[in-house]
């Protein structure tokens, strides 16, 4: 019998790939969001990708009732956990609101999930947890740091609720197996251009920031900082494709479902493996689409580590997954999708 997943926030940038991997990959999917950070484009986009009708349900996941509600409508095998506040200066200002709602909306998950018998939880976690690395690349052993933001303790929060709660269900009937997976820097878009990042806003985050900035909705990127020990002195980061990291997923539910699981609760790097720099990454934006990008060099921005990227052999290894995508690809598919929401036609 086919498998069904629910994916909390899966109208998000994330959840809405990741949907399409799984559905893809021969899984039932439930879809809930409570919209508080995106339109119903993704999930029209969903829909046309994988030619599925599929059913919206929207639910606040830190409605217990709402959540009670989702797992006794649907037999939910494994959920993925994505419904949560993700920016990380809007979390320095409103501390209360980030601890509030991803806390809350996780454990009612758990709760919701060990008292319905799904025992498989995975969650969304970040590199984040590394902060400012001693030593790189990082593999999932390196110590995690200070969070220096609420959004960054948020996710070091729910890491630990998860392995405590795994640890606590132990032989129980509603025990609870966990994956956490660490993101890298996500970015790219669905190679349709049906799916992608719509922030709100001035986009925090550097592609779309620079996917803008070509369509001419912002005047200049800022690069922040050119004056960082680094060869070209600007900062290093693990760009991950959308697609790839969705594709982590489809293997780690897989994993959990399939009984391959070495440990009750697992963690994972989801990276290339591959450090770039702001200045590369500009460089192959604008040689793969032919332009020219209006870009300045600015001050750093506070908070920023100088360089970190992925170990990804575990996930190389045990999962059998495998970034795959190139750069030049990523950055093709993220003007794509810039193009599309600015109404081109046949991008
Ligand atoms: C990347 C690089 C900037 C914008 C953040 C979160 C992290 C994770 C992913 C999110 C840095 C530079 C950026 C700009 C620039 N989680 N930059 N000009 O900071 O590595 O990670 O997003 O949910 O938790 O902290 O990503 O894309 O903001 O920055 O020069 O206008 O681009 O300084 O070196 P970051 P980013």
């Amino acid at each position: 019998m086919k498998k069904t997943v629910l994916v909390s926030g899966g109208a998000g940038f994330i959840g809405s790939h990741v949907t399409v991997e799984l559905i893809e990959a021969g899984y039932d999917v439930v879809v809930a969001d409570n919209m508080s950070n995106c339109d119903k484009t993704c999930f029209e986009g969903v829909k046309k990708i994988t030619g599925k009708d599929l059913k919206f349900n929207l639910v606040d996941f830190c409605d217990m009732e709402a959540v009670n509600k989702l797992f006794s409508e649907n037999r939910i095998d494994a959920v993925i956990h994505f419904a949560a506040f993700k920016a990380v200066g809007e979390s320095v200002a409103k501390p209360v609101m980030y601890y509030k709602n991803n806390l809350e909306s996780f454990l009612n998950v758990l709760e919701a999930a060990s008292g319905h018998g799904c025992h498989n939880i995975l969650f969304s976690s970040s590199a984040t947890v590394y902060g400012e690395p001693d030593a790189v690349p990082v593999t999932e052993k390196s110590p995690r740091k200070p969070a220096t933001s609420p959004y960054g303790n948020t996710k070091q929060m729910c890491e630990d609720i998860l392995q405590d709660t795994v640890k606590a269900t132990k032989g129980s009937d509603g025990e609870i197996k966990g994956i956490l997976l660490r993101y890298f820097n996500p970015i790219g878009a669905h190679p349709s251009a049906l799916i992608g990042e719509l922030p709100r806003g001035v986009p925090n985050n550097l592609v779309p920031f620079i996917t803008q900035t070509a369509i001419g909705k912002r005047e200049c990127l800022s690069i922040f900082g050119n004056d960082y020990p680094t060869p070209d002195g600007t900062c290093l980061r693990d760009y991950i494709d959308i697609v790839d990291l969705a594709k982590a997923h489809v293997s780690a539910v897989g994993r959990m479902l399939e009984g391959k699981m070495k440990e009750d609760c697992e963690v994972f790097n989801i990276g290339t493996g591959r450090p770039l720099s702001v200045l590369e990454l500009v460089n192959a934006f604008e040689k793969v689409n032919n332009l020219k990008l209006n870009y300045k060099f600015a001050p750093r921005r506070a908070g920023d580590v100088t360089a970190i990227w992925a170990d990804p052999t575990l996930a190389n290894t045990e999962m059998g997954w495998k970034a795959t995508r190139t750069i030049e690809e990523t950055l093709e598919a993220a003007w794509k999708w810039e193009k599309h929401l600015a109404g081109y036609e046949n991008v």
